[in-house]
């Protein structure tokens, strides 16, 4: 096809660059009353619609109507024209197209070039950012309603009953504190984001940061008559991290461990230092494993590995991959949480550069685990 383009004069340099662009380019030409067909089609368009030949009907690799209108359109006008369409397939895909004038070829043809833009990916985003204003907006919206419904009662049939009254303040000042919590999260679940591409550089102190979490978290344990053993095995303390976020990680997973024990019950956490990636991500136990997150390289050389292992419910196989969703909640479960706690985990992970990985089975107990690049060994 590359003589139509060293027709216009195009060099082979610029044949080449066009040939190898990531984005499909099609030149289309059509006289007067003919259908328009294709001239030349680079790498990406032949590959993407499947152009065999030149001269082929353009109607054959651009089969939507909408858009054959709008190139023919540009064609018979000389103006320029844009057209959003959509392909189907096993993945249905976006596109983007632009049509530009090119004016006529030898034979009094007119062409001109269309630029094909994949938008998926921006499309997708866009859906995932309307979603979560939804989810979000639905989870501040469910506490504000109950607290306006209170603050009615408060007015009118409970006026005159300090019993009633005392009741809903306290249902009230739950709720508040829900909506606080809430925004603290989303607060903090975006400042995560923000610098998510920033590895941090800080040392910690795993292990005397697991310890300090566990001693705060003893007025809760102590309400729910649940206990915490630690183990912490030799070679497994200090990591490359932010701490402040590492204490989010522990904090998460250590709450939920706690929510879901019975009392009576133990959470386990165990610090284990792995030599490699392998290493970091061997299961704790079989078959019931499923990785959230994994580092894009294996950057560190050696990682510390946080796991932590309740004697809960368990969860049940088709939950696991959604589990650090936003929002995302089992259903039957009343925790009362957020739903933001594990994508918390899962995005300061990331941006550790390390990873995370739930074991559970309905009846089993789940074990969390994160593991993060180790500090490397003095020189
Ligand atoms: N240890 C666990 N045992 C059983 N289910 C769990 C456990 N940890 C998490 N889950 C399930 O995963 C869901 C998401 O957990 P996540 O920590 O993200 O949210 P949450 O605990 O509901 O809210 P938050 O952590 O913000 O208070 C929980 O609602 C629960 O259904
Ligand atoms: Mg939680």
């Amino acid at each position: 096809m590359s003589e139509v383009l060293a027709k216009h004069g195009a060099g082979p340099a610029a044949q080449l660059i066009l040939e190898l662009l990531p984005e499909p380019v099609i030149l289309v030409r059509g006289g007067e009353g003919e259908t328009p067909e294709i001239a030349y089609g680079n790498q990406a368009a032949r590959e993407v619609f499947r152009i065999e030949l030149a001269g082929a009907p353009l109607g054959a690799a651009l089969r939507r109507p909408e858009v054959l209108e709008a190139i023919e359109g540009a064609l018979a006008t000389s103006a320029p024209a844009e057209v959003a369409f959509e392909t189907i397939g096993v993945q249905p895909r976006f596109w983007r197209a632009f049509a530009r004038p090119l004016g006529l070829d030898g034979d009094g043809a007119r062409q001109l070039v269309v630029v094909l833009r994949d938008e998926t990916d921006a499309r997708r985003t866009e859906r995932m950012r309307a979603d979560f204003l939804a989810n979000a907006s639905h989870e501040l919206r469910t506490p504000l309603a109950s607290l306006a419904g209170f603050v009615e009662t408060l007015r009118t049939h409970a006026k005159d009953d300090p019993g009633a009254r005392d009741k809903f303040l306290g249902i009230m000042a739950q709720q508040a504190t829900r909506m606080a919590r809430l925004v603290d999260d989303l607060l903090s679940l975006s400042r995560i984001e923000l610098n998510e591409h920033i590895a941090p550089s800080g040392k910690v102190d795993l292990a005397r940061t697991v310890q300090d979490v566990s001693d705060a978290m003893r007025p809760l344990t102590e309400e729910r008559g649940v206990s915490i053993a630690t183990n912490v095995e030799p070679g497994a303390t200090s990591v490359v991290g932010d701490r402040d976020q590492l204490v989010q990680v522990i904090q998460n997973l250590v709450d939920n461990a706690v929510k879901y024990t019975p009392r009576g019950g133990v959470v386990r956490i165990l610090l284990q230092p792995a030599p490699s990636l392998e290493a970091a991500r061997a299961p704790s136990r079989p078959g019931v494993g499923l990785s959230l997150l994994s580092p894009d390289s294996a950057e560190a050389s050696a990682y510390v590995v946080l796991r932590v292992t309740d004697e809960g419910p368990g969860i049940a196989r088709q939950h696991l991959p959604r589990l650090s969703e936003r929002f995302y909640r089992v259903e039957g479960q009343r925790s009362g949480g957020t739903g933001l706690g594990l994508a918390i985990v899962k995005h300061v992970v990331n941006r550790h550069r390390g990873g995370f990985v739930v074991e559970s089975a309905e009846g089993e107990g789940s074990t969390f685990s994160v593991y993060l690049p180790a500090l490397p060994p003095p020189a």
